[in-house]
């Protein structure tokens, strides 16, 4: 979509918000990936909205991703969780992809929190395993921030010493901490997918110092982190990476995993909001 395209369709977007929830200012927005979007419950949701009433957002294509952008108030707190993400590999651009930090930016949401289901690289990570993310590989074959500068607040040339900000690293370990679910950490690689990886990548990125790897997040944090937003992510590790272990890997493996770990991830978040309420 070009450039033009996604400013005006993030403006017919806040428009209709407006008309369904005022004038709404965000303390955090989340997006929900595959196996993550059941932890709206957690979170008071209040209302939703289709993603294809949201111009520049559309439909989610993907099977486990719900499609729907809730408003919640976890612990007094206002956040707004996109439940379900548009991936690159769906081939509909950059502009579904960074919809969700760009309206976080327009809605003035000073926090940006994502999650995943990642393959675990790391010896140490097995699925179940929620990995916060320190730092990350893009690996996507492209960069999002490639064209048009998204927005006035963008360098041509960001820097991306810390795209994680370093406080928020540490308060998703705290409140996992208090909630009693242990927390991992690693960086994470992304690539456009939509394959899984073959076992020879796996060892080639497992050399270049990953520890976990997906077909998301980093376009969203880098687009996020170059807008000024304070960005966190959070993986829960799903499967083995390929050629960690005997078994093919499949979509659903993927999902059925990451709801086995939703009590965790729930419990992690509801304290993560309350954390950030203090
Ligand atoms: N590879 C890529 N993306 C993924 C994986 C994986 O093993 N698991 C979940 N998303």
């Amino acid at each position: 979509m070009p450039e033009e395209e996604v400013a005006f369709s993030l403006l017919q977007a806040r428009k209709f918000l407006q008309s369904v929830w005022g004038d709404v200012r965000p303390d955090a927005c989340l997006v929900c990936g595959s196996g993550w979007g059941e932890v709206v419950t957690a979170l008071s949701p209040t209302s939703c909205v289709a993603y294809e009433k949201l111009p520049g957002m559309g439909a989610t294509m993907v099977s486990g991703h719900h499609g729907k952008l809730w408003l919640t108030e976890p612990g007094g707190l206002k956040v707004i969780v996109f439940q379900g993400r548009r991936h690159f590999y769906e081939g509909a651009g950059w502009g579904p992809v960074l919809f969700p930090a760009l309206l976080a930016r327009e809605l003035q949401a000073g926090t940006f929190l994502l999650t995943n289901a990642a393959g675990g690289i790391r010896e140490d990570l097995i699925p179940g395993d929620l990995m916060v993310v320190s730092d990350h590989l893009n690996f996507i074959g492209s960069n999002p921030l490639i064209g048009r500068i998204l927005h006035p607040s963008v360098p041509r040339f960001p820097d991306q010493s810390e795209v994680y900000d370093k406080g928020l690293v540490n308060c998703i370990h705290a409140s996992g901490k208090a909630a009693g679910v242990e927390t991992k950490e690693g960086i994470y690689l992304a690539l456009s997918g939509p394959a899984f990886e073959t076992p020879a990548e796996i060892r080639a990125y497992a050399k270049l110092g990953a520890d976990a790897v997906g077909m998301s997040t980093v376009p969203e944090a880098m687009a996020a982190h170059a807008m000024g937003l304070k960005v966190g992510a959070i993986s829960c590790i799903s499967n083995l990476a390929a050629g960690r272990s005997s078994e093919r890997l499949t979509h659903e493996e993927v999902e059925r995993t990451s709801t086995v770990a939703l009590p965790k991830m729930m419990r992690l978040l509801s304290g993560l909001f309350s954390l950030l309420t203090t």
